[in-house]
């Protein structure tokens, strides 16, 4: 399989698939830009470095290995069709099925600054297709540089509308969650999804010092995460998506969790996400497209 997928879509210097440990297909990709490791599982990047980094800017746990049919800890989870929990059937998996099943290679190639493209399908399966029965292509295009580009676009190629919710929902890496913050979003309301779900509105920046969960409503506008530790900025910008979480589970929820890395992994991401869900859930109209898009920068200061 990784031999297939390396005659057809390898680059030679820049990006070759490897199978692991559990037999999962990860992309790795390392060209003069930057570096980056995508797992076919879930179309889930899992790490990206830029070279003028010397810190990754995207978070992986200590503790997750790629399994098949789970979600990895950290890296770049693919939420689709649904953002949180399913809205009528509690035995569906929480943020869709997308991160969990296998996507195939359907492209890759050089930009003109030298940053590898790599664009991938969701495959849809009798298992798949129990919980989503609507005609539809899904493609996630990732653009590994001194930037990280990330498109997903959802293709309805049925006779019927229908409606989705999905997030690239990041983990960011950063020096300490105590001590960063994230603008961008003042003014912004915003459902706090802790102790409950309560409208609010956001006043100023966002620091932190216990859970964290908000979904902030109707915006489009580019976040900055603040890190005075690591002594820089990452911002995250984005079109196609008007909702973004941000969310930190803190030590108790961390605990719970299980895979979040010993000792307090934690501490080191935040994860900010370019969501459509809630009252910005996604009409795909029959024959038409919606993509979103994001792009990530590291800024040292
Ligand atoms: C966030 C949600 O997007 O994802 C949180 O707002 C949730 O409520 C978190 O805990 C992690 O979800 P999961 O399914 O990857 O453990």
């Amino acid at each position: 399989m990784a031999e297939t997928l390396n005659t057809q879509f390898g680059i030679k210097g820049q990006l070759v698939f490897n199978a692991d440990a559990s037999g999962l297909i990860v992309a790795e990709i390392d060209n003069v830009l930057g570096s980056a490791s995508l797992c076919l599982q879930g179309a889930h990047l899992m790490t990206w470095q830029p070279k003028s980094q010397a810190v990754p800017v995207v978070w992986l746990s200590r503790d997750t290995k790629p399994a098949v049919g789970k979600s990895i800890r950290g890296g770049a989870p693919v939420c689709w069709p649904w953002f949180g929990a399913h809205a009528t059937e509690s035995a569906f998996p929480g943020h869709g099925f997308a991160r969990t099943v296998p996507w195939r290679v359907i492209e890759s190639g050089t930009e003109p600054d030298g940053a590898t493209r790599l664009t991938l399908r969701l495959v849809a399966s009798d298992k798949t297709r129990i919980q989503w029965s609507h005609e539809c292509n899904v493609d996630l295009t990732v653009i590994v540089g001194e930037t990280l580009r990330m498109e997903m676009t959802t293709e309805n190629t049925g006779s019927t509308d229908f409606v989705i919710g999905e997030a690239l929902h990041t983990y960011f890496q950063i020096g300490d969650i105590g001590q960063v913050r994230v603008t961008g979003l003042d003014g912004c309301e915003y459902w706090d999804k802790v102790g409950g779900s309560n409208l609010r509105r956001q006043e100023g920046g966002i620091s932190f010092s216990g859970e964290t969960d908000r979904v902030y409503i109707n915006t489009g506008a580019t976040c900055v995460i603040h890190d005075d530790e690591l002594n820089r900025r990452i911002h995250i910008s984005k079109s196609g998506s008007l909702s973004t979480v941000v969310w930190t589970p803190w030590v108790e929820k961390a605990n719970k969790m299980g895979d979040m890395g010993q000792p307090e992994g934690w501490r080191e991401m935040v994860c900010v996400e370019s969501v459509n869900a809630i009252e910005n859930v996604v009409k795909v109209a029959a024959g038409t497209t919606h993509t979103l898009i994001v792009e990530y920068r590291a800024e040292s200061v």
